[in-house]
């Protein structure tokens, strides 16, 4: 079986831009067309966090408009930008949330060869996130129910150190806790998570553990320690984890193509503009792409009800 991972969606209400730069609510619908046009489809998507940017109700029912574009199912696990009682309201037709009321967004999936774990890391109105007893528990408990299946756990803040040290310093409570936990359970063959915006891969727990680049933007690698938050203009991607039983997970970083509208950006530069706009740092870049994206997107034909400026 084949399954997307998305995250980090950020999507905002319909007149706004995300940051004030990007527009995510286009990306993730190239993102949801990019998906639906892959051969073989996937089986499944899972959008590990930050579906959208505040965790508004409006922000939530544009995320239920665009995912509804999916023809594969998807399942929702909460980042630290989401507001998990909202999210369950909005999604309150999912029949594999729990109930609006529940204490965390958890679950299991059977219904697929790879079985599949849901987990809530998050913590109301912080960034970092944690794995606290309750969630340990329930975690064991899930994985002691099917020791023979062979398991993907999908979560928001991921359970390792990644070197950017100031969204380490965002990172997850309990994460050495949770190692301890996964350790015990052989048949996890990988914890896969968003919260980085960036791809890496870690042995740990005695599996893998990964991130997966954003479908809005990227965050730059910056390992110095000294900066704060840097965008990336790099490309967006969906993470494809492929399972066979005999081969076992492989993950393919599958690009969204970008869409009609950068690409106008990009080819109507004249070679002296090219130059100007290499000279400037990314952050120009980033509101040179702003008001190219406010100038031409109502123009091209894509989702622009989703876009209004
Ligand atoms: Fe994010
Ligand atoms: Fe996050």
């Amino acid at each position: 079986m084949n399954i997307a991972q998305i995250t980090d969606l950020h999507v905002v209400a319909r007149d706004r831009l995300c940051y004030g730069i990007f527009p995510t609510n286009v990306h993730l619908a190239q993102t949801v067309a990019h998906i639906n046009s892959l051969d073989p489809r996937p089986d499944a998507v899972i959008a590990s966090g930050d579906l959208t940017d505040h965790g508004s109700s409006e922000e939530y029912q544009v995320l239920r408009e665009l995912l509804a574009e999916l023809i594969p199912p998807v399942f929702l696990v909460p980042g630290n930008h989401d507001r998990r009682e909202i999210l369950l309201e909005e999604f309150a037709g999912a029949d594999y949330l729990p109930a609006r009321d529940a204490p965390f967004v958890h679950y299991a999936i059977e219904r697929f060869p790879l079985r599949l774990i849901g987990l809530d890391t998050t913590v109301p109105e912080h960034h970092h996130g944690r794995m606290c007893e309750q969630r340990l528990r329930w975690l064991d408990d899930r994985l002691s129910e099917r020791p023979d299946s062979p398991t993907l756990i999908f979560m928001h803040h991921p359970p390792f150190r990644t070197g950017i040290q100031w969204m380490d310093a965002a990172g997850l409570h309990g994460g050495r806790l949770m190692e301890e936990v996964v350790r015990r359970h052989r048949q996890v063959v990988r914890v896969a998570c968003g919260h980085i915006h960036r791809p890496m891969y870690v042995a740990w727990g005695g599996t893998i553990a990964s991130t997966s680049p954003s479908t809005c933007h990227q965050v730059q690698l910056n390992l110095t320690g000294r900066n704060g938050f840097e965008f990336a203009m790099e490309p967006r991607a969906v993470q494809l984890h492929v399972w066979d039983n005999s081969y076992g997970l492989i993950s393919h970083l599958s690009y969204v193509p970008a869409g009609y509208e950068e690409i106008a950006v990009l080819n109507n530069l004249t070679a002296d503009a090219r130059e100007k706009f290499l000279a400037q740092n990314r952050h120009d870049y980033q509101e040179f792409c702003r008001i190219e994206y406010d100038k031409r997107i109502g123009t091209l034909g894509l989702k622009s009800s989703l876009y209004r400026q």
